[in-house]
């Protein structure tokens, strides 16, 4: 045996030639080793004989299902949730809209008084001014909780036009409106005005019509009338009323006007608590709420009076108060709606849910696909299994359909995808470590570093080993070519 030969030999069994096969030649088929694992076993005396291991690694699902046995958890399912949505409960947001008026009485010619009287009663008399804080009567003073003051409009005395006044109230933000009430000031309720809904401020469509004669219904709006306070039941989620309940002449002073939008429609459920079906919620929702009055209420022994300038200014419009009730949509995720530090309403959000209207499950809680919670069904969120190594996860139709993620459970059920695996995991449940890292068969995929850098001999090698020892032993075939370097 001559020297060389010797020296070969010696260098043969050293550990850095297996890592100089292994972690050489693997990398090049997609194959992964892990030199502890291969260490003081029997394959390897096949691998340097042979030369050349060729690892047909097994698929993913193959891997993740040989892995389960190991990462069953000791979690068990949550039996006892709620079975039902949750939905939050109504709110005045009328406080919280920056409301419009197109007709102020105290702002129409700037400087200048405007002299008013009361319809009923004897005949009391006062002026707006803008500039006198007890004579003022902004439409802010509708929404300002204080019934001391109310908003007013200018006098018919003033022009025609004033028969015609828009109120625009902006909530900032979309709800489910179930109510509108009006408390209305020194005057009589309108005659006629159309209540009014839009999303974005410049498409709105009718709510509620209010006329006084049942025949207004028909030949302004096409519509038959209701004549009671609410209808009982309405036949359709998105029919359009038209009441003449709220338009009476009497009381001339503080008469209320009760908008209940839901009420008695097929989508409300019997305590009209939760808007059940789509058609409802298109038709309850809203940012925008607009009040059109087209016609002032005139006692009929007055329509004589029409031609007296005097009578004139008896004839305004003017509101005290203004309620909208409302509901945040949380799409059956919240039983509270909070004000956030911008004065917006914001959902409290459960299940594990987030986003404003808990549209979305929480980054980590993406197993299962997102779902709207229902007067009878719930659909919690239910978090990813990620070992503790990422933050976030995606939902994965794909991943879902093949049973390859794995859950809390330790069931391959759901579509969930960890997103950016750190502590060099890797993997649909980061349960497996990146290239040049592996997890030795002791070490469990929680654990804080499971991965161990591979330490593979830098010249001539990639550095890549096998990311977790039963790869190698349960796992594909190994096949050994033989090499050319021997
Ligand atoms: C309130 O609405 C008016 C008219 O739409 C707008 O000009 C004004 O900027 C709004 N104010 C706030 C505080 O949003
Ligand atoms: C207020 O706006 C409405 C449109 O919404 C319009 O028909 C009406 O004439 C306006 N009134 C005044 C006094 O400008
Ligand atoms: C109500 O909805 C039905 C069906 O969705 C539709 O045909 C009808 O035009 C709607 N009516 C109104 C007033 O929008
Ligand atoms: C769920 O809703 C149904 C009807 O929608 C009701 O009968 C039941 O009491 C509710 N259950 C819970 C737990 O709220
Ligand atoms: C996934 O699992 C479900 C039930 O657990 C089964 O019905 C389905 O066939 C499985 N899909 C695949 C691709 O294995
Ligand atoms: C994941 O990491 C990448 C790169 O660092 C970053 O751009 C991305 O925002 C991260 N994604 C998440 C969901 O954290």
């Amino acid at each position: 045996m001559n020297i060389p030969l010797i020296f070969l030999i010696i260098w043969l069994f050293e550990d850095r030639f297996l890592q100089y096969i292994l972690c050489h030649r693997l990398p090049q088929t997609g194959i992964q080793g892990s030199k502890n694992h291969l260490r003081g076993t029997n394959e390897i005396d096949n691998i340097w004989l042979k030369n050349l291991a060729t690892y047909n690694i097994n698929t993913h699902e193959s891997y993740e299902t040989r892995n389960s046995k190991k990462t069953k958890h000791s979690i068990v399912k949550d039996t006892n949730t709620k079975s039902n949505g949750s939905f939050p409960s109504l709110i005045d947001v009328a406080p919280l809209a920056n409301i419009t008026a197109n007709a102020t009485c105290g702002t129409t010619y700037p400087g200048s008084d405007e002299t008013f009287c009361k319809l009923g009663g004897s005949s009391q008399c006062s002026v707006c001014s803008d500039t006198v804080t007890d004579k003022k009567h902004s439409i802010a003073y509708a929404v300002d909780g204080d019934l001391s003051n109310w908003w007013q409009s200018p006098s018919l005395e003033q022009g025609s036009q004033y028969e015609y006044v828009t109120i625009t109230m902006d909530l900032q933000q979309e709800y489910y409106i179930w109510y509108v009430i009006i408390k209305c000031a020194i005057s009589p309720r309108p005659a006629n005005w159309i209540l009014e809904r839009s999303i974005d401020g410049t498409h709105f469509s009718p709510w509620q019509y209010f006329v006084a004669n049942e025949e207004d219904c028909w030949q302004r709006y096409g519509l038959l009338a209701t004549t009671s306070a609410a209808a009982n039941t309405v036949p359709a989620d998105n029919e359009t009323l038209c009441s003449t309940f709220y338009s009476k002449i009497k009381p001339l002073e503080n008469g209320e006007i009760h908008a209940f939008i839901a009420k008695g429609r097929p989508g409300c459920v019997s305590s009209c608590t939760v808007v059940n079906t789509n058609e409802l919620k298109d038709f309850t929702r809203a940012r925008y709420i607009r009040f059109r009055f087209q016609k002032f209420n005139i006692p009929k022994d007055k329509y004589s009076s029409l031609s007296d300038p005097s009578f004139l200014r008896r004839l305004f419009y003017s509101i005290k108060k203004i309620s909208v009730g409302a509901q945040c949509i949380c799409n059956g995720h919240a039983t509270k709606c909070k004000r956030s530090f911008d004065l917006k309403s914001q959902c409290d959000c459960t299940h594990h849910t987030c986003g404003n209207n808990c549209e979305k499950c929480c980054s980590l809680y993406n197993q299962k696909p997102w779902k709207e919670g229902t007067a009878s069904t719930v659909a919690v969120c239910e978090q990813c299994q990620c070992y503790g190594h990422a933050a976030t996860c995606r939902y994965d139709a794909h991943v879902d359909a093949h049973n390859i993620s794995l859950n809390i459970y330790g069931e391959y059920r759901g579509g969930g995808v960890c997103i950016n695996c750190s502590k060099h995991t890797s993997g649909i449940n980061c349960e497996k470590c990146e290239n040049g890292w592996y997890r030795p068969s002791d070490i469990p995929p929680d654990a804080d570093e499971p991965c161990l850098p591979c330490d593979c001999n830098p010249f001539g090698s990639t550095g890549i080993c096998l990311t977790h020892d039963t790869e190698f032993t349960e796992g594909g075939k190994v096949v050994f070519i033989l090499d050319y370097y021997l």
